[in-house]
């Protein structure tokens, strides 16, 4: 068989938000595996707040280098085999990047049982960088415990939804989730279980918090940063804690990270900022699956999917990602 690969390559770093010159689609015939390689035909890509920040030079996670396919998550079938591992027809999940067909060591990958669960639920409510960095973000991190006033930001997003929910499971209350706009502030209410919705973009937060917990906040779970971490720091209670999950107000700027400005009420309060990223936590993923597969089971989670479509819409998904044009995980079938 003939295949051909169409994958989206890194032309220019973008300077702040990526504009679709950044960006090239190409098309290349697709070889033959070499030793230990699969061909893997993508079915779908995680679209992740990383992703951005690995276009600049300078990353935390390696950087794209110019004229290489981007770097994403993503799951598929294996279609050709030269890992004694992996059969054609074998459903994985792993680093394919943002192309059609992904020729990769069969090492890279995890194969998954696509009968038990739609092959997409690997990215969100099982994705590494999704529900299980909601997972050990607020069971590790925060240590949400019941009683525990817990608030979320980027709330109507992938990770912040899942927080929230396991928030609320593990006794917080209330669970506050602040949000872009009225439509995703009831979303959260209404769709997800949280007790209120913040809209960021409408309302005065700092009011609203008073308002909603007037004892102030036990556990902060910050995907945002920015300004929003200055508001939410200044209302936490003694001995709180605030988990640094991410920080997307600052990724089209990471050579000039606005800090906390209200950091002092750390020491005032007693209270602790911790950061984490989810591969410190390698070693415990199968729990973090098992927790959240038995949740979804018993109907106490729910991941809701905003999917596009069409691997030359890369660029557009990325730019959604960032200024929050969808609900829930966000993804791309190629
Ligand atoms: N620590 C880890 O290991 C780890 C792993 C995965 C992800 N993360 C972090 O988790 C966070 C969420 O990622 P995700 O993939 O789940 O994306 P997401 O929340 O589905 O999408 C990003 C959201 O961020 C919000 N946003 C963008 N710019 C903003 C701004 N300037 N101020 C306030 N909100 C803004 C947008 O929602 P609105 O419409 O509400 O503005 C957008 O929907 C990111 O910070 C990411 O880096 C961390």
């Amino acid at each position: 068989v003939t295949r051909e690969n169409t994958k989206v390559v890194l032309v220019r770093r973008p300077t702040a938000t990526p504009e679709s010159g950044d960006f090239r689609v190409e098309h290349e015939p697709v070889g033959a595996p070499g030793p230990g390689e699969v061909v893997v035909a993508v079915q779908t890509l995680s679209i992740d707040a990383f992703i951005r920040t690995i276009l600049d030079e300078r990353a935390y996670h390696r950087p794209v280098p110019i004229g290489a396919t981007i770097t994403a998550l993503g799951v598929g079938r294996v279609v050709d085999s030269a890992d004694p591992a992996l059969v054609p027809g074998d459903a994985v999940v792993g680093p394919l990047g943002a192309q059609t067909f992904a020729t990769v060591p069969g090492a890279f990958l995890r194969r998954v049982d696509d009968q038990r669960r739609p092959l997409n639920a690997y990215l969100g409510a099982l994705g590494v960088t999704t529900g299980l960095t909601a997972y050990f973000g607020v069971r590790e991190v925060g240590a949400v415990g019941p009683g525990d006033t817990v608030v979320v930001s980027a709330a109507a997003g992938a990770v912040g939804s899942v927080a929230g929910q396991i928030a609320r499971i593990e006794g917080g209350s209330p669970v506050i989730g602040i949000a872009g706009g009225p439509a995703k502030a009831s979303f959260v209410v209404d769709e997800l279980g949280f007790d209120a919705g913040i809209d960021y973009r409408g309302e005065d937060v700092a009011a609203r918090l008073r308002e909603l917990a007037p004892d102030g906040v036990d556990v902060f779970f910050d995907n945002v940063g920015g300004e929003i971490l200055d508001i939410v720091l200044d209302q936490i209670k003694e001995r709180a804690r605030v988990v640094i999950c991410g920080g997307i107000s600052q990724y089209e700027h990471m050579d000039d990270v606005r800090g906390p400005r209200r950091y002092l009420v750390l020491a005032e309060r007693h209270a602790r900022m911790e950061g984490f990223a989810v591969t410190h936590f390698a070693e415990r993923f199968a729990e973090a699956e098992d927790a959240l597969g038995t949740w979804l089971d018993e109907g106490r989670l729910r991941v809701v999917e905003h999917v596009e479509h069409g691997i030359e819409r890369f660029p557009d998904a990325l730019a959604m990602l960032m200024s929050g044009g969808h609900m829930g995980k966000l993804l791309l079938e190629v």
